[in-house]
């Protein structure tokens, strides 16, 4: 059996990304780590969130995982550096492969980035987007009610629209015409930001998911060696607590029935 690739994550958010990572590279086998007895880091300090994020790559370490995504973007935005430091494997964070595909989808230069708090001030997005091209301007607004509207699975219908109608109000005026998802759980909400931010605008958007754009960027680096170093493709799940809702709230991160997963409660 292949090495496996570690994902972890603040919680079941990250299993949008396990799940694109899983269709990019259907034979790799995934360990996936949700910290949900700590959820959300969004809210969260730095230090705080580094602290957590080398607690669960460490643990991720013993399941001799070959590459660790760190697919929790406010812990990709304060917590990278210090994870890439202290591990020998590859690291890969969601801030990157996010900023790079909002600026190849920008015509007029300006990007809107949606995410947690914690990310908005950790100044990651506009770092990353200031690499790949300094003449790009970067309107960045948290929205922290999406993240309990996704896993509440309130993903379409007035109260959504109501939340996304004063998150991208800020991004209209700035008159943004790529809006990158940067957190975990907007994906699920991808369907409501669009057509919200189109009827704001007037005119088409274009809507970069980071998790899409992190699993084309795994694909492109991942070792593509001899096949018996890979498969059978399976998804392991751990969580540091196992909530009744678990079910529910994973299947909606992940796409489809957890039944038949392997899930297991781990302490950190
Ligand atoms: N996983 C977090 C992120 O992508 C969202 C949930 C949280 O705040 O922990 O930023």
């Amino acid at each position: 059996m292949g090495k496996p690739i570690g994902i972890f994550d603040s919680g079941l958010g990250g299993l949008t990304v396990a799940r694109a990572v899983h269709a990019a590279l259907p034979a790799e086998n995934l360990v996936y780590l949700g910290d949900t007895a700590r959820v959300p880091y969004g809210t969260r300090s730095a230090q705080t969130v580094i602290k957590y994020a080398i607690g669960c790559a460490e643990r991720l370490l013993s399941f001799d995982i070959k590459l660790l995504v760190v697919a929790c973007n406010t812990a990709s935005g304060v917590a990278l550096e210090a994870l890439q430091e202290r591990l020998d494997i590859p690291v890969v964070g969601v801030i990157n492969p996010g900023a790079r595909a909002g600026v190849a989808a920008t015509r007029n230069r300006r990007i809107g980035v949606l995410a947690t708090a914690g990310t908005v001030a950790s100044g990651a997005y506009e770092r990353a987007i200031r690499v790949e091209n300094a003449a790009v301007q970067v309107f960045a607004q948290a929205a922290p009610l999406f993240v309990p509207l996704a896993e509440e699975g309130w993903t379409t219908g007035e109260v959504p629209r109501l939340a996304a109608q004063r998150y991208l109000q800020p991004l209209v005026e700035a008159d943004i015409d790529t809006i990158v998802l940067g957190c975990t759980h907007y994906p699920l909400l991808f369907e409501t930001i669009h057509d919200v931010a189109v009827e704001l605008l007037g005119h088409d958007v274009a809507i970069v998911d980071s998790a899409d754009a992190t699993a084309r960027a795994l694909s492109a680096l991942i070792d593509t060696g001899p096949a018996e170093d890979r498969g059978p493709g399976e998804l392991r799940v751990l969580v540091t607590d196992l909530p009744g809702q678990f079910g529910a709230s994973a299947s909606r991160f992940l796409g489809k029935p957890v039944e038949g997963l392997d899930i297991r409660a781990i302490d950190l």
